[in-house]
């Protein structure tokens, strides 16, 4: 067994940039959709994982606005694997919720309508709560939440005044959830490629060169130790943050 986590202080929270399944594929002399493939398989491993430790909620950078510009059978493929990769089974069996959080217009027919009827299934599981960001970006969510407020204020339902961080969070795709404690990007690279850019704010950054295909339960607990380990300060100082008074 490795890494015991302290079971008081699991995240609440875990957002995951899944990455590097292309190269784990071409690592092996196969194609690209073979890493989705298994980074399919990977997704159900780290829900179930997620879930077993106590995580209320699990948000998974799926497929981002950014992706839609992939050669198009390439995205195809993915849209047709995020819909085959949906088992009720596994959701019901650990009483984990879905939802999704992004450009929901952009999908293809066969894809909301798959999604919406695994939500509606899923919607009165009381465990953790899975997120899907699928045509999502950061910067398409807070403009979103921008034009939603400014119609607001020009309909005279909003005053300026009231406009604050709890405002703003509230206009968010992300408003039924807190933000995450702790951001895992697997595969290699040091950017938040778009994702959840004000809810990490304090996030805690855990980047780790395996790519995501490779990524297992195991993995994720060594993401969560290493998050246990650190000292979140909020801009307090230490002796702050360790003192009675803190
Ligand atoms: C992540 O793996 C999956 C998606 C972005 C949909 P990639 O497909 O980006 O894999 P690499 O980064 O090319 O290895
Ligand atoms: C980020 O991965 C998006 C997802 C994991 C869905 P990308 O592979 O698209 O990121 P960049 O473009 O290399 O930053
Ligand atoms: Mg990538």
């Amino acid at each position: 067994m490795m890494n015991a986590l302290d079971s008081s202080r699991i995240p609440q929270h875990i957002a995951i940039i899944m990455d590097g399944n292309g190269r784990w594929a071409k690592a092996r002399g196969l194609d690209r959709s073979m890493g989705h493939q298994e980074g399919a398989a990977r997704v159900r491993d780290i829900t179930e994982a997620a879930s077993n430790l106590g995580v209320k909620f699990l948000t998974l950078y799926t497929f981002s606005t950014e992706n839609w510009n992939r050669p198009a059978p390439e995205v195809s493929a993915l849209m047709a694997l995020i819909i085959e990769s949906l088992e009720e089974e596994l959701f019901m069996k650990n009483n984990v919720r879905l939802r999704i959080i992004g450009e929901r217009d952009r999908l293809p027919d066969f894809v909301k309508e798959g999604l919406d009827r695994c939500v509606r299934n899923t919607a009165g599981n009381t465990g953790m709560t899975m997120v899907l960001a699928l045509s999502y970006s950061s910067k398409w969510e807070i403009t979103e939440a921008v034009r939603t407020l400014v119609q607001q204020a020009a309909a005279g339902t909003l005053r300026p005044e009231a406009v604050d961080e709890t405002c703003i969070s509230r206009a968010l795709t992300t408003a039924f959830m807190p933000d995450p404690e702790l951001l895992i990007r697997t595969g290699g690279e040091f950017r938040l490629s778009n994702y959840l850019l004000w809810q990490a704010a304090y996030s805690e950054l855990y980047f780790t060169d395996t790519f995501w295909p490779d990524f297992t339960p195991d993995c994720l607990q060594a993401a969560i130790a290493d998050y246990q380990n650190r000292e979140r300060r909020f801009g307090k100082t230490s002796e702050q943050v360790a003192g009675p008074q803190s």
